[in-house]
């Protein structure tokens, strides 16, 4: 399916392309093309170069490790999550490795990463949908992940499935229009409310 935004000035065809679908083919994620999606997680740009992300993987054909991760959703994710080709939680870590400062813009820098493997997904025909709805407690108890580490997200990778050969309530969500508000709400100029672009 085809739900390309519709830009107002233009805009680079993957960031175009990338939309967050709900409708998942359970088909396999090759590896190659996963790993090229962590690779450009790696390479996003980061406060001190710190990479304060981690990420924990799990994939379809492992279904022990899938049914874990999957669990660690909230329920309304799962039920459109569980068809996803790959299912990663996102963690970051807290503090500064070098002084043990904190990081304030840690989230920031895992934010930066996950749209890294987004538009990469997007360039190897793959779709993303992240998710805030994790159940954050049950993560780290399952993971045992230590206290100088938070998790934050959760991302699906794979393949989009038609809406038509899906699960109706999912398809209508998949066929509902993209909308964004336009640059004078969000872009101030001078004053905080004062915007950038008048009418
Ligand atoms: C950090 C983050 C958390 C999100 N959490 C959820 C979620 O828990 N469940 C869900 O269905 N979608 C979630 N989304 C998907 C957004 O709803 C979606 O990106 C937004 O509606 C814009 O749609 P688009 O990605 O197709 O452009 C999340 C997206 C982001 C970036």
């Amino acid at each position: 399916m085809i739900k390309d935004a519709q830009p107002a000035h233009p805009i680079h065809d993957l960031i175009a392309k990338r939309w967050s679908p709900y409708c998942y083919d359970p088909r396999p994620v090759e590896p190659e093309k996963l790993e090229s999606c962590l690779e450009a997680a790696r390479w996003a740009a980061s406060s001190y170069n710190e990479q304060p992300w981690t990420y924990i993987l799990a994939t379809r054909e492992d279904q022990p490790e899938f049914s874990k991760l999957l669990g660690c959703l909230l329920e309304a994710n799962q039920f459109w999550a569980q068809h996803a080709g790959v299912l990663m939680l996102g963690v970051i870590s807290t503090t500064f490795s070098k002084n043990g400062k904190p990081n304030r813009v840690a989230l920031h820098d895992l934010g930066l990463s996950a749209g890294n493997i987004c538009l990469q997904a997007t360039a190897v025909g793959l779709s993303v949908h992240q998710m805030a709805g994790v159940d954050l407690e049950k993560a780290r108890e399952v993971y045992s992940i230590p206290d100088t580490h938070v998790v934050a997200t959760a991302i699906a990778i794979g393949y989009a499935a038609s809406p038509d050969a899906s699960d109706p309530q999912l398809a209508e969500r998949d066929r509902a229009s993209r909308g964004r508000k336009p640059l004078a709400e969000f872009v101030y100029k001078g004053q905080w409310g004062k915007t950038a672009f008048p009418g």
